[in-house]
């Protein structure tokens, strides 16, 4: 668990595999006089992710796992985590499951953000699913990571409301607009609790 005492900031490392835009909302936060993190590490299983770019841009330290032999993976990526003293591992957007034993040797909160109201939609093409199930409304989780996907305990969570005329494409944008908004605040506030 973090503890945290005063005015100390906790490291924090992101994965991902894409995009980014949580990443570049998580970086934003940090920044933030009142942030409890330093955004020390992001960790990419491709290199070509978008993300990836913004990271350099902004010089904080990139590492690429290749994740053809996922112990091998799991290994450089715990020998990074200690390397560089991460208490906090925010996902975002990383398309990888962490192994039972990655979960049991890092002892520190593993946190992810999943784009639908979980316990409902569990796993991917929620969007699809939300829609063809003409649900009124569907939304963002942050939860703490558990050895069951997508199941840990939940930190935050923001309702979007479903339009008549949605697509996947269109719920998705404005989800994401609202998980950019969200994954500071969940972060702020286990790190209030801590
Ligand atoms: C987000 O929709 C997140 O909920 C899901 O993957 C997407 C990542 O987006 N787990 P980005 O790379 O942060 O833009």
């Amino acid at each position: 668990m973090v503890k945290l005492t005063g005015s100390n900031k906790i490291y924090c490392a992101v994965f991902i595999s894409g995009r980014g835009t949580n990443l570049k909302s998580i970086y934003n936060y940090s920044k933030k006089r009142y942030s409890k993190i330093i955004l020390k590490l992001v960790i990419s299983n491709r290199s070509n992710a978008t993300g990836i770019i913004f990271a350099k841009k902004h010089k904080i330290k990139t590492i690429v796992v290749n994740y053809s032999n996922k112990l091998e993976a799991e290994k450089k990526i715990l020998k990074n985590l200690k390397n560089n003293k991460i208490e906090l591992v925010c996902l975002a957007g990383f398309m990888k499951i962490l192994s039972k034993s990655f979960l049991k040797y890092f002892k520190h909160n593993i946190i992810n953000i999943h784009p639908s109201l979980l316990p409902r939609y569990k796993g991917l093409k929620t969007h699809e699913r939300v829609i063809s199930n003409k649900e009124k409304f569907s939304g963002c989780t942050v939860h703490f990571v558990s050895e069951k996907l997508d199941s840990g305990k939940i930190i935050l969570q923001k309702k979007v409301k479903l339009l008549k005329l949605d697509t996947p494409k269109k719920l998705a944008k404005r989800v994401l607009k609202e998980e950019n908004k969200l994954y500071p605040k969940a972060i702020d506030k286990i790190l209030s609790n801590a």
